[in-house]
């Protein structure tokens, strides 16, 4: 007998099968025992009756602890009264019992349960979460391989900073230096636009940032994408579109995952097309009148930004911020003062999920920059190379895909949307 996913149960009603998880939890009355399984797809009650199971099986019920690993036989059947399926067991197998489990149904404090991430990760929430984080995933490269992008794979190990060098992770590479690990993949896909108009990454990247906030982690996902001949306008068109058809999808897909994580999708489902734009000067304003302290030429920050979509149903485009605070790669608008740059920021206080922006294409003119910022010169040489043969207008941006799973979750803090999170203070398990 073929072992099924616990995902397609339903459609195995009435029919004898097998399946293989785990026990989550249990009870017995006295003649049957009902055990909740599942296999990491899906979720089960499987029913025992000790007078429909031989005797040898009902003496192993009694072993049977929380996180018990079993294969179990038997017939779907559906419940009398709700839309679920349940199994009753014929043959039970107990592939091993489990020790005493440190997590149990009481209430754990965040630290336990991050000291205790690789067993935490079963949960019925933590479960749920990689699913949507998965589904988030899947949605990102079905959208831009439909766009026509190429995959392309920037590297880790980096000689150069790409977003300022306060916040790079330093080591010793052999006989040549210093390197760095890399905060985002964005100038390697400058490159690659030249050889292949639109393209992409989505990979690890690191920043030493000391910020403790539930918004940062030292270790995250971004997706880097960049398009030749796409200029400010077009790059903000490009990421609502990405943004609101991964919505549509998790909407779509991950209806049971969002109900576990008990996330209200009204609000989700409210989000249309185009999204809100303020450039930064109108949302600085907005900010000072709803009492912010925010001054003409600076960030917004965390409080900022919950403040800025408060009464918003869909994203915010927070677009031409002070050149000044912002990117040395950053093209500016005729001013001279203002970068083509944009934030958007989520609404319900999941803050900035995408930072992009056009890059500056003249060679002179980024050459300034570079010295500006007092970058190496000599490490930005490649860089300022793109500019010499047949360069163009050209954007793009970054998604922090931590960010925008904890959105699609309504998970407060960022940390439990990755698999093993790295934080200033936490690099266990
Ligand atoms: O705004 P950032 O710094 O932009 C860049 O790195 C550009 N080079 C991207 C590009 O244009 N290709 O980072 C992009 C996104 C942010 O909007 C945020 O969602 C996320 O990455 N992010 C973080 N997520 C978790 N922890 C941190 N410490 C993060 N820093 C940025
Ligand atoms: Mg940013």
């Amino acid at each position: 007998m073929d072992i099924i996913s616990l995902k397609n149960a339903s459609s195995h009603a009435g029919k004898a099968i097998k399946i293989a998880g785990w026990v989550f939890n249990f009870r017995s009355s006295g003649s049957i025992y009902f055990l909740q399984i599942r296999d990491g797809s899906g979720y089960i009650q499987a029913i025992v009756s000790k007078d429909v199971v031989s005797s040898k099986i009902w003496d192993l019920c009694a072993k049977i602890t929380q996180e018990t690993s079993v294969i179990l036989e038997g017939e779907i059947t559906k419940h009398p009264k709700k839309e679920e399926y349940e199994l009753q067991v014929k043959e039970l197998e107990i592939v091993q019992v489990a020790e005493e489990y440190p997590i149990s149904k009481k209430e754990h404090g965040p630290d336990f349960l991050l000291d205790n991430r690789h067993l935490w990760l079963r949960s019925k929430k933590q479960w749920a979460i990689q699913k949507v984080r998965n589904t988030v995933i899947n949605g990102i490269y079905e959208f831009l391989n439909n766009d026509g992008f190429n995959k392309i794979d920037s590297p880790i190990l980096t000689p150069n900073a790409c977003e300022g060098t306060t916040t790079l992770f330093e080591l010793e590479y052999f006989d040549l230096g210093k390197a760095y690990l890399s905060q985002s993949g964005q100038l390697y896909l400058e490159a690659a636009i030249y050889s292949l108009g639109k393209v992409f990454d989505f990979g690890p990247v690191f920043r030493a940032e000391k910020s403790k906030t539930r918004r940062h982690l030292t270790e995250f996902w971004m997706m880097d994408a960049e398009m030749a001949f796409y200029d400010h306008e077009m790059n903000m068109k490009m990421q609502e579109e990405l943004i609101y058809s991964i919505i549509q999808k998790v909407l779509k897909e991950c209806i049971q995952e969002l109900e576990i994580l008990e996330r209200d999708i009204e609000p989700l489902k409210k989000i249309k097309l185009p999204f809100t734009r303020l450039t930064h000067n109108e949302a600085v304003k907005k900010l000072q009148k709803l009492g912010s302290d925010i001054k003409d030429n600076e960030d917004l920050g965390g409080d900022d930004e919950t403040l800025l979509t408060k009464d918003s149903d869909s994203p915010v485009f927070v677009d031409k911020w002070p050149a000044e605070i912002k990117s040395f790669y950053m093209k500016r608008d005729e001013s001279d003062k203002l970068a083509l740059c944009d934030d958007l920021i989520a609404p319900e206080g999941f803050g900035e999920i995408i930072g992009g922006s056009q890059r500056e294409d003249d060679y002179n003119t980024l050459e300034k920059r570079i010295k500006e910022h007092k970058l190496p010169a000599k490490d930005f040489e490649w860089y300022l190379d793109l500019r010499k043969y047949g360069s163009v207008p050209h954007s793009g941006f970054g998604i922090g895909l931590e960010r925008l799973v904890g959105w699609m979750c309504g998970t407060k803090h960022i940390r439990e949307t990755i698999p093993f999170p790295r934080l200033i203070t936490r690099l266990k398990p």
